[in-house]
């Protein structure tokens, strides 16, 4: 796509040509009304599986996994709990932070939905008493929740919504191989949610800019193959693999570039001071990851959050849980200037800004 505000700039990383979307700037959103950030909400379920315990199940060390992705442990849900389970639990606890149980649509980002057909979102908006407001899911991996929060700002914008219930949820364990111990290693259960309400540009909580992208021609690099069109289950035969795939190395190579590409545009046109946040919350999928992109923005590597020692990679759900963990642990204070940034399957990317509000994470 182009982008005709002039600010989508191209980037350049392994098969891609591809080209992200960026919009607003400096609080101007169509028809006036931003999406103001006024309720935040996490759950992860309770149990906790340490590295310790991992390297019982497969061929791995706590040394290995914490050197390689600063990975101490991962909550992983019980065999009875889905996704929308950890999403009504997380979607509840934001709208309680809200104030409200008022909202006008709710979308769910995730990789790991209840099941194919239906999406995950209705069953959570039912769940959680919302009425018959619209619902769907997003689906763009670890970029999802960034997708769709541009979702929800984009009904809140085009006066579709008013108050919009944005989750980001993953049982992502459900779909690795028990024999991957990569995989098992990095990835986590968990979710985290926000509200969205209409409000001013100029206000705390006013999502100012975003970016996004996507490069379906690496669509190979992070992958279920099994379980929809071009292979059905039922025809997949000796061809048929369920779970996740992920080309580690191309995959780090790419998240590195593509995070740091779309925070400096989303930066620029933000407009501060420096093209300096306060604070970086990204996409949670390695320590080394997080690190190398801090590095690339000249922001200093404490100045990047981290919480994926205790909670590792929950896709989706990443950004929204590191926001709530932020926020409890006191790293997050009201007016802080926050980046977000995510990259994931699709392959696809992201980056918003937005200064952080008076809202109290439940
Ligand atoms: O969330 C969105 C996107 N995801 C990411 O951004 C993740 C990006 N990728 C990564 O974080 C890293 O590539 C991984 C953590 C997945 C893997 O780390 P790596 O340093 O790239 O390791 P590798 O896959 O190149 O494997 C190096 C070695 C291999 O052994 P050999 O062939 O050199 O003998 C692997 O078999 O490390 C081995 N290995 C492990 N060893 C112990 C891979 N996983 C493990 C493990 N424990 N858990």
């Amino acid at each position: 796509m182009s982008d005709p505000a002039g600010g989508g700039g191209v980037g350049g990383v392994a098969a891609g040509d591809g080209e992200s979307v960026s919009r607003g700037a400096g609080g101007r959103a169509p028809f006036g009304r931003a999406s103001v950030l006024c309720g935040l909400g996490t759950w992860v379920p309770p149990y906790v599986l340490t590295n310790e315990e991992l390297s019982r199940l497969v061929d791995t060390s706590d040394e290995w996994i914490r050197s390689r992705t600063g990975i101490g442990q991962r909550h992983i849900a019980d065999p009875s709990t889905a996704t929308s389970d950890l999403g009504v639990e997380a979607g509840g606890r934001a709208l309680k932070s809200a104030g409200s149980d008022r909202v006008d649509a709710v979308i769910v980002a995730t990789t790991t939905p209840d099941r194919p057909c239906p999406a995950t979102a209705p069953l959570v908006a039912a769940r959680l008493g919302l009425g018959t407001v619209p619902a769907f899911d997003v689906g763009a991996v670890c970029t999802g929740f960034l997708y769709g929060l541009a979702a929800g700002a984009g009904l809140i914008a085009a006066q579709t919504a008013d108050r919009v219930l944005v989750i980001g949820a993953e049982t992502f364990s459900r779909i690795l191989d028990p024999e991957d111990r990569s995989g098992r290693a990095i990835f986590g259960d968990g979710a985290g949610a926000v509200v969205l309400r209409a409000g001013n540009p100029e206000e705390p909580g006013a999502l100012s800019a975003f970016d996004l992208g996507s490069d379906g021609n690496g669509s190979d690099l992070i992958t279920v193959r099994t379980g929809g069109s071009r292979l059905p289950y039922a025809t997949a035969g000796d061809e048929a693999d369920p779970y996740f795939r992920m080309s580690g190395k191309a995959v780090f190579r790419n998240a590195v570039e593509r995070m740091a590409e779309s925070a400096h545009r989303v930066l620029a046109r933000t407009g501060w001071p420096g093209d300096r946040p306060d604070l970086v919350v990204a996409h949670q999928a390695n320590l080394r990851i997080l690190h190398a992109v801090a590095d690339r923005l000249g922001v200093p590597r404490e100045d990047c959050f981290v919480n994926i020692d205790r909670v590792g990679n929950t896709a989706a759900a990443s950004i929204p849980l590191a926001l709530g963990d932020a926020a409890q642990s006191g790293a997050l204070h009201p007016g802080d200037r926050v980046l977000m940034t995510a990259f994931g399957g699709g392959l696809t990317w992201g980056a918003c800004t937005l200064s952080w509000p008076d809202v109290e994470a439940a």
